[in-house]
């Protein structure tokens, strides 16, 4: 590509690495998590939510289990001081649940924050200033000095406030684009911020390390959190969060392998949205715990019903490939994925095993409030027989012969791809009955008799272009005496009978289905089934369907 020259990579490896993070397998133990939706998400919104809407996120955030939520930037916006004013005043925060409120560091916004809390039980008050070389350069055009006096003087000012204000605060500084601060300067103003506030064991402070804008493989940010989480002063008494952001589309590999290497909180948002690409989708990293058999202390078992308060919310779309959430994550559509599941789910049903282990499916569609039916086997052209089998089975209950699936599988992709559109349900099953099931064209089954002497000996009537006729035959047993009277009257040949059967529930009466299939002279099988609340005459509607698919067939 053209202008590659003028990209370079504007990050900094620490100086050491231990590297000890990349011993460790997965996540063993849920971290704090901190919802940002309300301040970061908001933000970023092409119309950020209203007072009632955030109320309504807000306790849709308590409900899933946060116990940390970042409520907004009060000092910067009326809606957001008026949306903490109505948490507090109207007494909206549980007692196990801690607010954030994020704050610059300039003495007018820290002192209107602190007003804004007045009277809330518990705050974390959550400093940031920027500390990048590009931002130090740019922006700003001060001194690593100068920006430390920034970060210190706004810690300061922290203190007198806390002191003066009525309430429990937990304080929390940001070196805001972190990811793009030389290493060493971020572990320098971090400390000086410490020194400070002299965290202790009853007082912790947060220092949070944003990828505000994300620069790097997640390795690398894994490898600044180390070093930070190494070399911080007070580390005992720091608690270590992480705020990716998801520029490169690894925000949740930032975070995981941030976690891994020290990080002990996870500030992030709810299907990841967020500035530009977004925050580190929250819901994912939990759910991968999740999958992993960790418990990630957050609800997501009813994750439809949440996607569509939050689309509802914030106006935003999830889309259809979203982790977990997405319409189609689920789903399989090409015919061996449907198979192997078809086939994973059975044997789970058999063996009931401790472990879920489904091929394909990284966790059970059901444990997160997702439906089998619709969501997991669909439909189309690419399609195959299990799939195709899986819906008439699980969806109408019907147990086809796995050799007549194959039949009825060709003929449902051979719609699927004329019509050029994926299939519902309702429209296989329609495709089934009206290729499979009492076909009684060109042949039509009208009544039988049967008398037994030796042998059964059966009388049918037929309809043959409306034409009434009466056909005699005998066999060792009815059906055999029925198909022997076919073949002999009608000229065709037919060998190889398989037959299969079982109870039907169809509304509230019980009827018998039964499938037939036979070779024909061309050596293909054909497949017929028939449905009747008698077993016999199901048998010989299946029987005059599948002669009438395969005289079609062949005409
Ligand atoms: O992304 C970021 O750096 C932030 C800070 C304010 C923490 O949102
Ligand atoms: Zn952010």
């Amino acid at each position: 590509m053209k202008h590659v020259e003028q990209y370079t990579r504007g990050y900094f490896m620490p100086p050491r690495q231990s590297l000890k993070w990349t011993q460790k397998e997965y996540i063993t133990e849920a971290p704090t998590w901190c919802s940002v939706d309300l301040r970061d998400g908001n933000q970023a919104l092409i119309v950020p939510m209203n007072l009632e809407e955030k109320l309504e996120y807000f306790q849709m955030l308590v409900d899933i289990g946060f116990k940390e939520i970042e409520v907004g930037f009060p000092a910067a916006s009326e809606t957001e001081f008026v949306f903490l004013r109505t948490l507090i005043e109207q007494n909206l925060i549980p007692d196990d649940v801690t607010i954030q409120v994020l704050t610059q560091s300039r003495e007018h916004i820290i002192r209107k924050t602190f007003e804004s809390l007045k009277g809330a039980k518990r705050a974390i008050v959550h400093l940031y200033n920027s500390t990048s070389l590009a931002q130090r350069e740019q922006v700003f055009r001060k001194s690593k000095q100068e920006i430390i006096d920034i970060a210190v003087t706004g810690a300061k000012l922290f203190l007198e406030c806390a002191s003066e204000t009525e309430g429990n605060f937990q304080f929390q500084y940001s070196p805001e684009s972190f990811t793009g601060t030389e290493i060493e300067f971020a572990l320098e103003i971090c400390n000086e911020v410490l020194e400070v506030w002299k965290p202790a064991a009853d007082n912790k402070v947060i220092i949070n390390l944003p990828a505000t804008v994300s620069m790097s493989m997640p390795h690398v940010y894994a490898s600044q959190i180390e070093y930070m989480s190494e070399n911080l002063k007070y580390r005992d008494n720091v608690v270590l969060s992480l705020h990716p952001h998801n520029d490169r589309g690894t925000g949740v590999a930032d975070a995981e392998l941030g976690v891994l290497a020290g990080g002990q909180r996870v500030e992030g948002t709810l299907f990841g949205n967020g500035e530009r690409t977004g925050n580190v989708d929250i819901i994912t990293l939990a759910l991968n715990m999740f999958s992993h058999g960790v418990d990630p202390k957050l609800n997501f078992e009813n994750l439809p019903d949440l996607l569509k308060k939050y689309e509802r919310l914030t106006k935003m779309r999830v889309g259809e490939r979203h982790p977990y959430a997405g319409e189609l994550v689920f789903t399989a559509f090409s015919g061996s994925h449907q198979d192997a599941i078809a086939k994973g789910m059975k044997w789970r049903e058999e063996q009931n095993p401790p472990y879920w282990s489904v091929p394909y499916l990284p966790i059970d569609p059901h444990h997160i409030g997702r439906e089998y039916e619709g969501d997991i086997i669909r439909i189309n052209s690419q399609s195959g027989k299990g799939g195709i089998g899986y819906v008439l089975q699980h969806k109408y209950g019907l147990d086809l012969p796995a050799a007549m699936r194959e039949s009825v599988g060709y003929r449902v992709k051979d719609v699927s791809d004329k019509l050029q559109k994926e299939l519902q349900p309702d429209e296989i099953f329609t495709i089934f009955k009206e290729s499979f099931v009492n076909v009684n064209e060109p042949i039509e089954f009208v009544r039988y008799q049967f008398e037994k002497s030796d042998d059964y000996q059966t009388t049918v009537i037929i309809r043959v272009n409306g034409e009434q006729k009466e056909i005699v035959g005998n066999g060792n047993g009815r059906l055999d005496a029925i198909s022997n009277a076919l073949q002999k009257h009608l000229g065709l040949s037919f060998t190889n009978l398989t037959y299969q059967e079982h109870a039907l529930e169809i509304g509230s009466s019980a009827q018998a289905i039964s499938y037939i299939g036979m070779t024909g002279d061309d050596g293909k099988t054909h497949w017929g089934a028939g449905i009747d609340v008698d077993i016999m005459t199901s048998s010989v509607k299946a029987l005059f369907c599948a002669v009438n698919n395969m005289s079609r067939r062949s005409s």
